[in-house]
């Protein structure tokens, strides 16, 4: 479990779990840049911190010292029954090569511009169903009641399984995610995951569908079907990878919405601003955060890492570097200039990008179709959570 106590210094004995730092961690990556770009803790391990771009960027693309074997922010501590859940993890985000290169490339055209246009219409019904349910009651949590609700039942839909398990499904992903640092309940998350895909894939290979799973189970690689673990690892990883993620980038900018209300007019009145706002609110409010595991001993920005230690891959804290943005702590809903990494960089570059933007979009649409004005509740408690992902749970908001 965690090692609560408060943090008196971020340089050297940070913890992400600091409710400090879930709630607000733009004025901590701040005041480290200036003091000590790569900040050090030795809570949950040793661990790394950096917050500059241009070293998160060269962490990411230098594979042969900082390896994907590790990607967890909170380390798995041990629970009642300590072994792995699956012998290959989740590849391909948890795979160096070569295991990454093949498992990635059977994911990748089931994201792509073209598939991913035809999950739109499902999705703009879906975000339009969830709005017409409370839009004439003036009051609606914007997270618990409609940022939650999308990813889950698209990606439910790609991988052939019920959406009617939306629920669970969250239950199981938030077990591994969210309450990571409880090694009870995560390895609940994790065994319930794999146990109802195991299920699912049986079904398939008796009764193929046109869906991910049945794709991925009848698929091939070296002249010999991909083995039952891997298949069970890609499919648990698309859930795990596809709905946190994504519902915690739409709670985000909602709640800047609900906060900001000259963004959220210019947001409202004109529709042709969506591209680059979508990207603006990735980039300031970038949900994930990755782990790598430091190979052998490396020095690295004159800090002495040693084989075994942790990196965090802060990609949210390099997308608020002034050194890569101008104005890097406001939102500028029409911010050309925009490299931003809220999806990675390197070879582990988000796979569901499209996805993803697709429903950040289309989720905000449908919302200030209905919904042009809304604010939050008076006295609301908005409440974050971190780690892994960092988005809001709960954004009670009003309007008339
Ligand atoms: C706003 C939403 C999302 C964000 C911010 C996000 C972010 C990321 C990041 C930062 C990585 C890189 C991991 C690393 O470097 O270790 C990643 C990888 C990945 N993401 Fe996403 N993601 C999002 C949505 C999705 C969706 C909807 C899917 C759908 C399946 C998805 C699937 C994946 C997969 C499969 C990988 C692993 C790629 C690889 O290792 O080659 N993500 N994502």
């Amino acid at each position: 479990m965690s090692d609560a106590h408060p943090v008196a210094r971020w340089d050297t004995d940070f913890d992400v779990l600091d409710p400090a730092y879930v709630n607000d961690p733009f004025a901590i990556w701040d005041q480290l840049r200036r003091s000590c770009p790569v900040a050090h803790t030795d809570r949950r391990g040793s661990t790394w911190l950096p917050t500059r771009y241009r070293d998160v960027v060269d962490l990411a693309h230098d594979i042969d010292h900082f390896s994907s074997e590790q990607i967890s922010v909170i380390p798995f501590e041990g629970g009642p029954r300590d072994e792995p859940v699956l012998a290959y993890g989740l590849p391909p985000i948890s795979a160096d090569p070569p295991l990454h290169t093949w498992t990635r490339r059977l994911l990748l055209p089931w994201f792509s511009h073209r598939r991913v246009e035809s999950y739109e219409p499902l999705t703009r019904r879906l975000c339009a169903d969830l709005v017409a349910g409370f839009a004439d009651q003036g009051t609606a949590d914007a997270a618990a009641g409609y940022a939650q609700q999308i990813p889950v039942r698209v990606i439910a839909s790609i991988l052939g399984v019920p959406s009617e398990l939306s629920d669970t499904f969250t239950g199981w992903v938030r077990d591994v995610l969210e309450f990571a640092d409880d090694p009870e309940r995560r390895q609940h998350g994790a065994e319930a995951l794999v146990g109802y895909f195991g299920a699912e894939v049986e079904k398939r290979s008796a009764e193929p569908g046109d869906d991910l799973l049945s794709d991925l189970l009848h698929s091939e690689f070296d002249g010999a079907p991909v083995e039952r673990s891997v298949v069970l690892g890609i499919a648990a990883l698309v859930l795990i990878a596809g709905v946190d993620t994504t519902w915690s980038a739409i709670g985000s900018s909602l709640w800047h919405l609900a906060t900001h209300p000259e963004d959220r007019a210019r947001l409202a009145s004109d529709p042709a601003a969506m591209p680059l706002a979508v990207e603006e609110l990735l980039r300031a409010y970038s949900p994930v955060t990755m782990a790598r595991v430091v190979t052998g001993d490396v020095e690295f920005r004159g800090c002495p890492m040693k084989a075994g230690d942790k990196v965090l891959m802060n990609f949210p804290g390099a997308n608020r570097d002034p050194e890569m943005f101008d104005d890097a702590d406001r939102v500028v809903l029409d911010r050309e200039l925009n490299r931003h990494v809220a999806f990675g960089s390197g070879i582990h570059r988000c796979a569901g990008s499209n996805l993803a933007r697709m429903e950040l979009r289309v989720a905000l649409e449908e919302w200030l179709a209905r919904i042009p004005e809304f604010r939050l509740a008076d006295g609301a408690e908005v409440t974050w959570a971190g780690g892994q992902v960092r988005g809001p749970r709960s954004i009670p908001v009003v309007f008339p």
